[in-house]
């Protein structure tokens, strides 16, 4: 468990520097999101099974899969005849246990007359199926389900691909053909009043549950409509969850504790499905109950514990392209909003102006993430935003927008073992001449690769103070000079 740094008692709470502190290379690596097994009807498969699951790209035409095949196709006609004699305006008002009895009785009919005889157990995960297909999003369900998996990715309707614990792996999943496929994500958008076709090939949108969604269709997708679902999960990683799966460790998290609670402007970097939002969620959990804090996003991830939160999300333009609010948009608002602190889920457009002036102007201890590779790249990204954004700025101008708006840079990576790392903590002192001065504070070191492929390294202190650390003294964060002692933490 993280002991907070504790500002009336300084050296008491903060566990710093002990040596007790593990370095990462020992600490665990990451175990799936939640280690619940999957529920019984979960099409996601064992390890063993798993296995088989990647032949499918080779084998196309085994005994199994010719089976498996004739069962998507039953369960597409028997689909189809449930449409046909279920009662439909009453299947919203029906109880599950009802549903399922009606889909039950009219199963057996219906194969019966079809000459088809099934196994106890193909009847019965026949019926499961036939239920998300009726009630929810088909193939999709048991994925959503699975709370060992992640993301989903939908790659045309013979491949369904999943991550769990950071590593993608090829699932049994697929969909009948590319129609049923459309079927399925037309199901998901006109439920949130959205529509996608040839003429707007693609859309955003979320799941009953909270899950981001983002589906292209034809011709756009070349092979076949593309889904990408971000699950969402109830349970945000905590900081101690993170420092458990050796995502930073407590020397760091005491550091950012500091950073948080003395109000410095903070942007997490990293690639796509690295970490940012989670870490960004976390991160927020430093911020005091008594501060007012509002949230704008794309798509409503954030899940902050504080009292006292205003939500915001942008919205696209309807059908006949109005109406749309942007990021920027919010943004703007949210500075008549009174707020203490403004959180963007992810600067990428022409918001990032309105946010460097908000976290220059007042509102310091804003936070944002951005798609970056590096301490440095994340600079570059913002310059880059800014010119996009076709204000006349100089280059040094605008970097001096920058060095003074942002006070740090938490830079995050998955790496190939399919770890989620906190592998470089920056801090922006200022500028020399044209060039933004940064000093690393922490970083992760890699030192190797382990059997079964994983990274191996551990976190060092670049031996650097801390530019805030007067700062940080002043708030009551008199952290110990030996987080920044340099070497292994
Ligand atoms: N340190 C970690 N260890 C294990 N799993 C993690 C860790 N950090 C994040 N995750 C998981 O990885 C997935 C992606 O995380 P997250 O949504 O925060 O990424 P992101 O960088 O914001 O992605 P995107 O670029 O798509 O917005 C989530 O399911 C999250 O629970
Ligand atoms: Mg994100």
């Amino acid at each position: 468990m993280f002991k907070r740094f504790n500002k009336d008692e300084p050296g008491k709470g903060a566990a710093v520097a002990s040596p007790s502190l593990a370095p990462a290379a020992k600490a665990k690596s990451p175990p799936p999101a939640a280690g619940k097994a999957a529920p019984a009807v979960s099409t996601s498969p064992p390890k063993a099974q798993r296995k088989a699951a990647k032949k499918i790209v080779v084998e196309t035409d085994t005994k199994e899969n010719k089976r498996a095949d004739k069962l998507l196709d039953i369960r597409m006609e028997l689909h189809k005849r449930l449409l046909e004699s279920l009662n439909l305006a009453v299947l919203d008002k029906a109880s599950n246990e009802d549903l399922q009895r009606e889909i039950s009785i009219i199963s057996r009919e219906a194969l019966r007359d079809m000459g088809v005889v099934l196994n106890t157990a193909e009847q019965k995960q026949l019926n499961s199926d036939l239920m998300d297909e009726v009630t929810g999003l088909g193939p999709l369900e048991g994925l959503l389900r699975d709370e060992t998996v992640n993301d989903i990715l939908v790659n045309g309707s013979q491949q369904v691909f999943v991550e769990r614990a950071g590593v993608l792996e090829l699932t049994p999943v697929k969909f009948k053909d590319e129609r049923h496929l459309m079927r399925i994500i037309d199901k998901i958008v006109s439920a949130v009043g959205r529509r996608v076709d040839e003429s707007s090939p693609y859309v955003d949108a979320r799941l009953a549950d909270g899950s981001r969604f983002n589906a292209m269709v034809p011709p756009c997708a070349v092979d076949g409509s593309l889904v990408s679902i971000r699950k969402f999960t109830k349970e945000k990683l905590s900081i101690d969850k993170l420092i458990e799966f050796g995502a930073f460790n407590e020397a760091m998290a005491t550091y950012l504790q500091a950073a948080v609670a003395t109000r410095l402007n903070i942007i997490v970097s990293g690639g796509t499905g690295s970490g940012k939002t989670t870490t960004l969620n976390a991160l927020s959990g430093f911020i005091g109950d008594e501060e007012r804090i509002v949230t704008i996003e794309d798509t409503a991830e954030l899940q902050l514990q504080q009292v006292h939160i205003g939500r915001m999300e942008s919205r696209p333009p309807n059908v006949e392209g109005k109406g749309e609010v942007s990021q920027r948009d919010l943004l703007r608002n949210a500075l008549r909003m009174r707020p203490d602190r403004i959180i963007v889920g992810e600067t990428r457009g022409d918001e990032v102006i309105d946010m460097l002036q908000a976290m220059n102007t007042g509102h310091d201890g804003s936070m944002t993430t951005i798609h970056a590779n590096s301490a440095r790249d994340a600079v570059s990204r913002l310059e880059n935003m800014i010119a996009m954004t076709g204000v006349e700025l100089p280059l040094k101008a605008s970097r001096a927008q920058i060095a003074s708006a942002v006070d740090l840079l938490v830079q995050i990576s998955r790496l190939p073992d399919g770890s989620r790392r906190m592998v470089s903590v920056t801090e922006l002192t200022g500028m020399e001449g044209e060039i933004i001065s940064m000093q690393e504070i922490f970083k992760f070191q890699r030192t190797g690769i382990g059997e079964n492929g994983k990274i191996q390294g551990h976190f060092v202190s670049g031996g650097l103070r801390s530019h805030f650390t007067e700062r940080f003294r002043q708030w009551g964060y008199d952290l110990p000079s030996s987080i920044y002692a340099g070497g292994d933490l």
